[in-house]
């Protein structure tokens, strides 16, 4: 399953998607992180010093291997440098899998040991300051793109996306890309309108979306929440103190 963790950006998305990962580690469950918004932030979310030796490398630098890679021996495509991001997977393509080693992951991936099990965390990596004036985010994003196009998930095995906050999820094709994506929002105007936003987005391309509401204080707010959202609520969190 590839699942994302979209919303307004503050709502609780690397939270609520770090405590997924420890949840589905601690089953023991296959799983996949990977940070994919401006402002990584996951990995110190799951307990791991960004300095660290074992944080992952920004997975945008290892573009020309990951393209290498995925090309294999597929004749349609000449070269890496005709590959983009949607270049879809054909004969001679390798896949990847989940629980799988192989060049991409020992190049991009990292393993977390949580509290309880653990997890492969890969990050897209944040702007540099060549980037900047140069490079929009959803360049960066492409190598995750090109990888979720090629990789082969199970039932049970997981892929969790923390994406970019609010609007900016759909300046790439990759929100296309789940079977399930957690819309976080908090129980506020403004919350509610990313909500609506992404599902008018979303509705031309068959985007699952359910609504994880974060922050909820009481009664009152899961009535303005149920109003506003209806039965694409799956489930509220209150605010921890
Ligand atoms: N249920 C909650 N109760 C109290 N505080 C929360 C709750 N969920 C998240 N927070 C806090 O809200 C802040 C924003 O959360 P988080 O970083 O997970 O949001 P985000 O959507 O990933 O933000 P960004 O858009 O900046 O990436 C953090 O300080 C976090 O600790
Ligand atoms: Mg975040």
């Amino acid at each position: 399953m590839k699942i994302a963790f979209a919303g307004k950006g503050g709502s609780g998305k690397t939270t609520l998607s770090s405590l997924f990962i420890r949840h589905l580690a601690a089953a023991r469950v296959p799983v996949i992180a990977i940070d994919a918004d401006i402002n990584q932030h996951l990995a110190a979310a799951l307990g791991l010093d960004e300095h660290a030796d074992s944080a992952p490398p920004a997975m945008g630098a290892q573009l020309p291997l990951i393209k290498e890679y995925l090309r294999g021996t597929n004749p349609r495509i000449a070269s890496t440098e005709t590959m983009i991001k949607t270049t879809p997977p054909g004969a001679g393509s390798p896949l990847l899998r989940v629980g799988d080693d192989n060049p991409v992951f020992d190049a991009c991936a990292r393993t977390i040991r949580l509290d309880d099990g653990e997890a492969r965390l890969i990050a897209t990596g944040p702007f540099t300051e060549s980037d900047l004036g140069v490079a929009c985010y959803h360049s960066k994003v492409g190598a995750v793109e090109l990888c979720l196009n090629h990789l082969v998930d199970g039932r049970q095995e997981f892929i969790v996306v923390d994406m970019t906050a609010g609007s900016d999820s759909f300046a790439s094709d990759m929100f296309t890309r789940f079977d399930m994506t957690f819309l976080v929002a908090e129980p506020t105007r403004k919350g509610s309108a990313v909500y609506r936003q992404y599902k008018e987005y979303a509705r031309d391309f068959g985007v699952a979306l359910r609504v994880v509401s974060n922050k909820v204080q009481g009664p009152d707010d899961l009535a303005f929440l149920r109003d506003e959202v209806g039965e694409d609520l799956l489930v509220t969190f209150g605010q921890s103190e």
